[in-house]
């Protein structure tokens, strides 16, 4: 198993596919992209692959869930799926995407074995989203998450991120969308994570402000803390039920205690958390021919490694190299 010093052990495992991506949002990178990784330095298929196989035969893994970047735009996503779906124990497999291409794939996607989707949004307005991820593309998103309705990935859930002067003033009609579509929401504060390095604690909507906003129209009960377990969403009762809300206060509220999280990026280095400042790299014990043994040993070293958290509040904190679209969201 990967455990810890701190006693905790990584079941979820984020994989990123690729650090590329087809919208720009605003809180992630620049207008013009990013450096990409190189294709020879991305994890083939089949390596990802046996790195997932490793994770779940050999240290405990019971989630996969596929990030990028974008991860609908590897061209070889749904294979990956099918293929995870035959290990034993079968992990639980999910995928985090901006949901552009999800209208084609959605089907295909839930028959190789994907058993849910998390699709970001974070406007109702064409317009608002235009600015915001400097694409055109609202409608493809909208028709992204019905098809995974449909297709029954489901829960669906959607991920929304407030920015002063966009969409602030968004989360009231966000929430009441989002019930009325049968998509269950969560709000994420921005973190310290773009390429830009343009973060700043001051300029950001915090749960707090978005609890005030949403509590304006409706009535909020903090679901039992029961049913959290390693979520890091804290979730509302909205107006009785059946409905629920979720905030993911990464910054405000932290919740690397109960953080049961793994991360391989798209070149294959682990990467015990989001925040990190050192990683594993397995892609070279793998290319130079360690066997399955040697790269799970690799993998629990890497984890006694881990911090006991983000240290965003520490004195001093700096943002990791890496910004989220080459670390998976
Ligand atoms: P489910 O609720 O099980 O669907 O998982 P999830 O909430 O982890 O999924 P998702 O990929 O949609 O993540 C939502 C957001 O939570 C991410 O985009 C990040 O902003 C934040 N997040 C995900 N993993 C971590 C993490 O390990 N640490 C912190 N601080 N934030 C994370
Ligand atoms: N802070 C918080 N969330 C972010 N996301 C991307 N960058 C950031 C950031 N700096 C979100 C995306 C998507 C998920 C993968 O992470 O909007 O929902
Ligand atoms: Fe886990 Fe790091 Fe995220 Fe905290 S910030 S929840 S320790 S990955």
């Amino acid at each position: 198993m990967l455990l810890d010093t701190f006693g905790r052990v990584a079941t979820d495992l984020r994989v990123s596919l690729t650090d590329r991506c087809n919208l720009r949002c605003t809180y992630c990178m620049p207008e013009e992209g990013l450096d990409w990784l190189a294709k020879p330095d991305l994890l083939t298929d089949d390596e990802i692959v046996r790195l997932i196989r490793i994770a779940v035969e050999h240290l405990g893994v019971t989630e996969v869930r596929f990030t990028g970047g974008e991860p609908l735009l590897r061209p070889g996503l749904t294979g990956i799926v099918a293929r995870c779906a035959e290990l034993r124990p079968r992990p639980r497999m999910s995928l985090t995407t901006n949901g552009i291409g999800l209208e084609r794939t959605a089907g295909a996607l839930r028959d190789a074995g994907l058993d849910r989707v998390n699709v970001s949004l974070d406007t109702l307005d064409p317009e608002v989203f235009a600015r915001l991820t400097r694409r055109r593309r609202h409608a493809d998103v909208l028709r992204g998450l019905a098809a995974a309705r449909e297709a029954g990935l489901e829960p669906v859930k959607v991920n929304a991120v407030l920015m002063a002067g966009l969409n602030a003033d968004e989360a009231p009609d966000l929430l009441a969308w989002a019930m009325a579509e049968g998509y269950e929401l969560r709000f994420i504060e921005q973190m310290p994570l773009d390429a830009q390095h343009g973060w700043r604690r001051s300029g950001m909507i915090t749960a707090g402000d978005i609890l005030t906003a949403l509590r304006a129209r409706f009535r909020l009960e903090p679901e039992p803390d029961a049913a959290r377990g390693a979520a890091p969403a804290e979730r509302w009762v909205v107006d009785g039920g059946p409905h629920r809300v979720g905030i993911i206060a990464s910054v405000t509220r932290p919740f690397c205690r109960a953080c049961d999280r793994t991360r391989l990026t798209a070149d294959g280095q682990v990467r015990t958390c989001l925040f990190a400042r050192e990683e594993t790299d397995l892609r070279s014990a793998l290319r130079s021919g360690a066997d399955d043994g040697e790269v799970a040993e690799l993998w629990r070293r890497a984890t006694l490694g881990k911090k006991a958290g983000s240290g965003l509040d520490d004195p001093g904190f700096e943002q990791p190299g890496r910004p989220m679209s080459a670390i998976g969201g």
